[in-house]
């Protein structure tokens, strides 16, 4: 009887570890990056608007990331580590804090999938990777 239960013990163990594991693996995100996932968007969405050129009353560039990183005239638009609280992440989604969505004079907003793009490699540290 006691060595059932030790069998039983061992099993419960060995299955809760390969859960958590299991767990993990699926919530780690692949890592974003900047040349290679966002930017690609941020050129064709973004740039005709917000080139150092365009007029833009916003003073927004994003021609390069050190110039989408000084930001505009609501400031930094990006906080590393924090996709959610970051302006870029905040306006391209609906209702942002001011103005409108980008990409604005559009129907075709970014997708789920290209928002969660911005805002993942935002959370994972905003590099220049
Ligand atoms: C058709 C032109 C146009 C396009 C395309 C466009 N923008 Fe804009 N953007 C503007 C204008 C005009 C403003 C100022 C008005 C406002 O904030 O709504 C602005 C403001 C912003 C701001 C606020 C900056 C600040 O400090 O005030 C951010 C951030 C921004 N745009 C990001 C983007 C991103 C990211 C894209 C691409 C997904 C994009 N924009 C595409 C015209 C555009």
């Amino acid at each position: 009887m006691k060595s059932l239960f030790s069998v039983v013990f061992i099993a419960a163990i060995v299955f809760a570890s390969g859960a958590t594991s299991q767990e993990k693996k699926s919530t780690k995100k692949p890592t974003v990056s900047f040349s290679n996932d966002v930017f690609p968007i941020i050129k064709k969405r973004c740039l005709p608007c917000h080139a150092a050129d365009s007029e833009n009353p916003s003073e927004l560039i994003v021609e390069t990331l050190s110039d989408l990183v000084k930001g505009g005239k609501h400031g930094k638009p990006i906080i590393p580590k924090n996709g959610d609280v970051s302006i870029l992440v905040q306006k391209i989604k609906p209702n942002p804090p001011f103005g409108e969505q980008m990409p604005l004079m559009t129907k075709k907003k970014l997708t789920d999938e290209e928002v969660e793009l911005f805002k993942t490699w935002i959370d994972q540290g905003a590099k220049k990777n």
